[in-house]
């Protein structure tokens, strides 16, 4: 093995290596589907003749994109990785990876048949995120509680007595986006002032307590594993848990600031934007001195640079998230480019590096088979590079912006002063889409063999299994 944190390779259940490698495997479709999407979306920006097509629009291209990304790429791969570490952290079978099969084949149905519906103009008009018509949202509310229900029975029928740390990230993150999802297509908040916080709460909520919880969860079962140590403080860990539950609620009004949602509303979540500060830091904090001492370890594994990027990035975006919410500040950025960066420094800098780490971590070790360090590096380097220009670039463009609308000028004038900058979005992006056409290829150079090996025998206590 090249990779020292895979010398320990433990074994699992070939049904559940099968599943598990199924779900990393879709979701890395999707993820070239949809930052491809994302590029030809960027170049429209700033050569608009390019694909002339109503189909290819930037209002059809725009949700069809994000809809990829987010519920296709980092949602699949995230329950893929968290379904084996459910399995793993309980020392028992995934229980039915029948089920869990199942559940990826109506996510794969409702993704194909949302990204038609949305290119054939068919959604439910500008609702971020949920733009996808009701029975496309029910196939997936289904699929999330189908594999929520595994996780949970998995834990269910743990052999340990404790339920480890990362499972109450895992299992908090289903039973969220269960409540969430009902919640965002309840009928009676579809309209007026109303449907503008539950939107806030909605997308915010999508973010921090179910990508980030799932994210959270797998790295504290990741690091730990791949360090050969346990992490730095356990209690920290809850911490982070119960303070997220806490703060990340309530904070979805920070998306509406000066908007007519009411100023209270709006002030109680610039309180708890800041209040996030203690979820983000315990959790960065935690996880990033658990490598304390292990830089030898960091520099011979290929995945846990990808950890300690996305972990860099979870703690510098949010913060700059928590700097966003203050009304001083989203006088100048709301409306711009510069969300569009936080976006892409949060669920690219930090969730999808996370869950490439976790990919490259976890997948080899219940497989067997490595990709190349060589192509491994040239996918971490390209996608780094690409999401620096991208976020830089595009952050830029929003301050111009901001600037110029804060002093009176007229739009177009913000339009000039952004486009160069729009050029460099899209170089960025290329270099992106072509880290994830190398990560695909990696991908399938640990697809599973036909026969995995024999369950070793129980790890020290201490550290997850
Ligand atoms: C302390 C934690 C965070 C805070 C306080 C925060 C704050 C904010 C604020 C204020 C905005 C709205 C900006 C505006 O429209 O004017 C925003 C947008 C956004 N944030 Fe965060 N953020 C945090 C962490 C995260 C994380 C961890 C993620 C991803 C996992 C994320 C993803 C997003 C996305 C995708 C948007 C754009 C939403 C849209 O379409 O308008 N944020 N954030
Ligand atoms: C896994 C990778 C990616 C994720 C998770 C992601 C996520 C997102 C999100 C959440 C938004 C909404 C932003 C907002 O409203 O604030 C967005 C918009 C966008 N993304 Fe991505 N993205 C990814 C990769 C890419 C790539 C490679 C490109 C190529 C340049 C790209 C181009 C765009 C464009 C052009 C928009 C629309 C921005 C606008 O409306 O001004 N994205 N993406």
């Amino acid at each position: 093995m090249r990779d020292p944190g895979l010398t320990a390779a433990p074994s699992i259940d070939p049904a559940t290596v099968r599943v598990t490698f199924e779900y990393v495997a879709w979701a890395t479709v999707w993820l070239l589907v949809g930052t491809t999407i994302g590029l030809v979306a960027s170049i429209k920006l700033h050569w608009p003749e390019f694909l002339p097509y109503a189909w290819l629009s930037f209002g059809r291209v725009r949700p069809a994109h994000t809809s990829l990304v987010l519920l296709g790429w980092s949602s699949l791969a995230l329950v893929g990785l968290s379904l084996y570490v459910v399995a793993r952290t309980s020392r028992v079978p995934l229980w039915s990876p029948r089920l869990a099969r199942i559940a990826l084949w109506l996510w794969n149905l409702t993704l194909l048949v949302g990204l038609v519906t949305l290119l054939a103009g068919v959604n439910r008009g500008p609702q971020e995120y949920r733009e996808w018509v009701w029975p496309l949202a029910v196939g997936l509310a289904a699929a999330v509680v189908i594999d929520g229900y595994v996780a949970y029975r998995t834990v269910a029928a743990r052999t340990l007595p404790e339920v480890y740390v990362s499972n109450w990230y895992i299992l908090g993150g289903f039973c969220y986006l269960a409540i969430l999802y009902v919640t965002s297509y309840l009928p009676f908040y579809q309209a007026g002032l109303g449907n503008t916080v539950v939107q806030g709460y909605y997308m915010h909520n999508a973010m921090g307590m179910w990508f980030t919880q799932l994210a959270l969860g797998v790295s504290y079962y990741a690091i730990p594993r791949l360090l050969g140590r346990p992490i730095y403080s356990y209690a920290l860990g809850v911490l982070g848990f119960w303070t997220n539950l806490l703060f990340y609620p309530l904070i979805g009004a920070h998306h509406f600031i000066f908007s007519p949602v009411p100023w209270w509303l709006q002030s109680t979540a610039i309180l708890f934007s800041v209040g996030m500060m203690v979820p983000v830091w315990a959790g960065t904090g935690n996880l990033l001195l658990t490598f304390k001492g292990g830089s030898g370890a960091v520099r011979r594994s290929y995945a846990l640079p990808f950890f300690v990027t996305g972990l860099i990035g979870y703690g510098l975006s949010s913060t700059q998230g928590t700097m966003e919410a203050f009304r001083s500040a989203n006088i100048y950025w709301h409306f711009t480019n510069f969300t569009v960066g936080h976006s892409h420094a949060t669920m690219y800098g930090f969730i999808t590096f996370i869950a490439w780490g976790a990919v490259y971590g976890l997948v080899p070790r219940l497989t067997g088979r490595e990709p190349s360090p060589l192509a491994v590096g040239v996918h971490f380097w390209l996608a780094l590079v690409g999401v620096l220009t991208y976020v830089v670039s595009i952050s830029a463009a929003g301050i111009l912006q901001g600037f110029a609308w804060v002093a009176g000028q007229s739009f177009i004038a913000s339009v000039i002063a952004a486009e160069p900058l729009w050029l460099w979005r899209t170089i960025g992006g290329l270099l992106m889409v072509g880290s994830h056409v190398v990560f695909a290829a990696n991908v399938w150079a640990m697809r599973p063999h036909r026969v995995t090996m024999p369950a070793p025998a129980p790890d020290a206590a201490g550290s997850p299994a």
